[in-house]
Parts: structure tokens; C-alpha cells; sequence
């Protein structure tokens, strides 16, 4: 099987490089790569790479993740994350590929209580889940033969993350103000990469699989409940911290103005891709505390 990935720098990116390595012959891509274009805004670019790889299987883990500066940049998130990935299916298509893809909590608004269906209507708040509402939609399109993937609130060991910076501040300040009116669950790149693998092997084997699946860690929390799990954490590995968990103050989301309105509720239903796929997805913090085990 051959396999061809864009975003192989990203955090799910990176983690796909190691997880889809032992299922064949890996062409790994980023923007800069210097032979085959992996810049998901030259269109004739992509198009040209995937007739000359000839995958079996296209991966796309590149995005335009600034939520923020989206907004500013409506052009740009949409050329990636809507036109390249719509190009990308399309190539997959003629070249009778499998098109795997990645999208987000963010195309819904956030309302209720209720964790997400894949039936439930989207309803982007801001330009990042407008364009990758539009980026699923036209992958579905252009390539029937497709795995969409709907996650939230990544986390990797590599590069920035939430833990890292919540482990930074309870080292400089005595108390930390965090939001408790987003629930999410935190979701390990690691899984989504090792899941996603699992799937593409079940797909090659039973094309009926193929559709738009949620895949989140099990359980929930906010923010706030996010940082106080990792400085409790911390402490009881002896971290020396000028706030502890009982020094995270809750907060609602105004309290820190934003250009993107973000969705309060980012529940995810995960239990159609465990049913349809035979897996149970670990809880939350499981990922959290392992990844702690490595930074800390
Ligand atoms: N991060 C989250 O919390 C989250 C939540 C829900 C869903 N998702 C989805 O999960 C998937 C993976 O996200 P992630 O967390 O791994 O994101 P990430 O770490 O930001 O990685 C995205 C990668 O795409 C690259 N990229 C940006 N513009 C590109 C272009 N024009 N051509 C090629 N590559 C380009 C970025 O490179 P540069 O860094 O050089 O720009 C980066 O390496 C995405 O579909 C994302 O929408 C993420």
C-alpha cells in the first residue's frame, strides 16, 4: 500500500508519520518539501503530486489552525482548509485512492449540553469552522471513498500545548484564571493517528466503513477542569508550582475577548466509530497524564 500525507510537521501529522509507517510505503509531505508540492494552496501543484505518487491512500493532516487569525484571513483558511483538501479528494478520486481527512467540534455552534452526532446540523460561530465545514463537505463530494474525522482540543507532546502553558503560569503566578464554560474532551494526537490507522486498514478491507466519524478521548471537562488535572498532576510529581489546582479560578469565556466567537459545548459522540470499528476510545485523562510522564 502507499500512502501519501500532507502536514507531516502538524502534531496529528507527526504522530501519522509513526502510526501509518508499518502499513506500507509513507510519502510524508509539508508545505516546504522540496520535490513533490505539498502546499495545500497550489492546487496544480497537488494535483501534479498525486499523479506522479499514485497513492492507495491520501492523508491530509495540514490545516489552517489559528482560530484567531482566521479571522483576519478568511481567504487563506479557506484555500486550506477547504480548496486544497476539495482538490485532494478530487485527485483521489481520479486516481481511485482512499482520501482520509480531518475536521473539528468547530463546525458546530456550541449549543446545549448534548455530545455531537455526525447527524446532528452543523453550524460554524467563526471563519476556522466555516472553512473546514466546507473543506468535509466538499471531500465528501469530490471523493465518496473518504474517512473524515471530526476531533477536538489536540494535544501533542511535541511543540506548544495547553498543559505546557498552564504548567508555565502556575510556575510564575500564585493564581490562574481559566474557562469553565467550554466543555471539550482533550484528545491526544497520538490517538487520532493510531486510530486513524486502524480505520484505513478496515476501510482497504470493507469499503462500507468509509464516512464521517467523531473521534474524541472519552469523558469531558472545561478548561478549568483541563489545568487543574495537570497541576495536580504536577505536584504529585513533586513539581515545585507557585499555583496549585486550587488556585485555578473559574472563569467564563468573556473574560478573555477573543477574535473568534468559540462553541461552549464540544461534545463529541464518538460511540459510532467504536461501534462501527470495534474500538473503545480511553478516557481523557489517561492520554494526559502519559503525555505529563514525558514533558514533566
Ligand atoms: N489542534 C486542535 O485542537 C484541533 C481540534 C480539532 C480538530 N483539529 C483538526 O485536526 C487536524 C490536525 O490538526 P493539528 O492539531 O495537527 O494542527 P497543526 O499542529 O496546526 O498542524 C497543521 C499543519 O498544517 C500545516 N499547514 C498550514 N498551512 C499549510 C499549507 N498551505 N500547506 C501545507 N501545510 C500547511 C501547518 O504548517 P505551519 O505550522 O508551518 O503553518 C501545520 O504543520 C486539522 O484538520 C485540524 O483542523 C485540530
Amino acid at each position: 500500500m502507499k500512502i501519501l500525507l500532507f502536514g507531516k510537521a502538524g502534531q496529528v501529522g507527526w504522530e501519522l508519520q509513526r502510526s501509518l509507517a508499518p502499513l506500507g510505503t509513507l510519502v510524508a509531505l509539508d508545505a516546504r518539501s522540496p520535490e513533490l508540492c505539498g502546499d495545500l494552496t497550489d492546487l496544480p501543484g497537488l494535483a501534479r503530486t498525486v499523479a506522479q505518487v499514485a497513492p492507495d491512500v491520501i492523508v491530509n493532516a495540514a490545516a489552517h489552525t489559528a482560530v484567531d487569525r482566521a479571522e483576519s484571513e478568511p481567504d487563506l483558511a479557506r484555500a486550506v482548509n477547504a480548496l486544497g483538501p476539495g482538490a485532494l479528494a478530487e485527485a483521489a478520486q481520479r486516481g481511485g485512492a482512499l482520501m482520509v481527512h480531518f475536521s473539528t467540534d468547530y463546525v458546530f455552534d456550541g449549543s446545549g449540553d448534548r455530545p455531537w452526532t455526525e447527524d446532528d446540523a452543523p453550524a460554524p460561530l467563526n471563519v476556522y469552522g466555516r472553512t473546514k465545514l466546507e473543506g468535509e463537505q466538499l471531500v465528501a463530494r469530490n471523493s465518496p471513498r473518504h474517512l473524515i474525522f471530526r476531533t477536538s482540543w489536540v494535544y501533542s507532546t511535541r511543540g506548544a500545548n495547553f498543559p505546557k502553558t498552564m504548567l508555565r503560569l502556575a510556575r510564575e503566578r500564585e493564581q490562574l484564571d481559566v474557562i469553565d464554560d467550554q466543555v471539550g474532551a482533550p484528545t491526544g494526537a497520538d490517538l487520532v493517528a493510531d486510530v486513524t490507522a486502524h480505520a484505513m486498514r478496515s476501510v482497504m478491507g470493507n469499503p462500507a466503513l468509509a464516512g464521517l466519524y467523531h473521534l474524541v478521548a472519552a469523558g469531558e471537562t472545561s478548561w478549568n477542569g483541563y489545568a487543574r488535572f495537570v497541576l495536580r498532576q504536577a505536584q504529585q510529581a513533586a513539581v515545585a508550582l507557585k499555583a496549585g489546582p486550587d488556585a485555578v479560578r473559574p472563569v467564563p469565556s468573556s473574560a478573555f475577548p477573543t477574535a473568534a466567537r468559540r462553541p461552549h459545548n464540544s461534545r463529541l459522540d464518538a460511540s459510532l466509530l467504536q461501534r462501527r470499528f470495534g474500538l473503545q476510545l480511553p478516557h481523557w485523562q489517561a492520554g494526559v497524564a502519559r503525555m505529563l510522564t514525558e514533558i514533566l
